[in-house]
């Protein structure tokens, strides 16, 4: 059984519209800057194994993973169909809303790893979401939980619009913790816009991660 964290007005958001209404229609545009991506792709690459079945969970048409590298199988799930039918890394993928339903149509242990970028910060219900994760990721598997200072604002809970950088890792951290997850790491990072701007020092989207396993 899932451990509750957030108290219920922690789980309000400003537009309380349906999840899929806002994302109706395909954005194809990237969430995080250059910089910010060249650090994921970086660290997909220390820490995915090649034979690793990858979930890529709240997707879009783009997962970050290295271009060099196959894995085993890419699973995605998100919330637009047509950008994750552009997505050329995912083998399959299908569409659900986590804030009306947390239930995670995977087998058991069928996961070896799973990512989430800038995802979390939409999250109504976590905790479920996460306990439901230890199901579908295998003994030993792992979790990547990656997002930046930015988000569509009124469509994140207040524990997100409410909380600083600091805030959201410790909050992302108690979640895991609190659903059985360990081994928790974070990764909290500075980055330098990369290309043209690179020798005049401009900062990019700072990098932030949640690192966990399933023991
Ligand atoms: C800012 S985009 C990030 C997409 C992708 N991870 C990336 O790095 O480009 C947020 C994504 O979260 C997913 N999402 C948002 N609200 C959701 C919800 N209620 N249920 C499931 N997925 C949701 C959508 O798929 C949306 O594409």
């Amino acid at each position: 059984m899932f451990t509750e964290v957030l108290k219920s007005e922690q789980r309000i958001k400003d537009d309380n519209s349906e999840d899929s209404l806002f994302y109706l229609e395909p954005r194809f545009v990237n969430h995080l800057d250059e910089a910010f991506r060249n650090r994921l792709t970086k660290l997909y690459e220390e820490r995915i194994n090649r034979n690793a079945v990858v979930l890529d969970l709240m997707s879009s048409w783009v997962s970050h993973l290295p271009p060099g590298i196959r894995y085993k199988k890419v699973i995605g799930h998100g919330l637009n169909r047509i950008e994750l039918e552009s997505n050329k890394r995912l083998d399959c993928f299908w569409t659900q809303d986590f804030n009306s339903d947390q239930k995670i149509p995977l087998d058991d242990s069928s996961v070896d790893i799973c990512l989430m970028v800038a995802a979390w910060q939409y999250l109504q219900y976590p905790e479920k979401l996460a306990f439901n994760l230890k199901r579908v990721v295998k003994h030993n598997g792992k979790l990547i939980v990656s997002f930046s200072n930015r988000a569509f604002w009124s469509k994140a809970p207040r524990v997100w619009t409410q909380g600083s950088d600091v805030d959201h890792i410790n909050y992302i951290k108690s979640v895991l913790i609190a659903q059985g997850w360990s081994n928790l790491e974070y990764i909290a990072e500075k980055t330098k816009k990369s290309g043209v701007f690179s020798y005049l020092n401009i900062p990019g989207d700072p990098f932030f991660s949640v690192l966990a396993s399933n023991k």
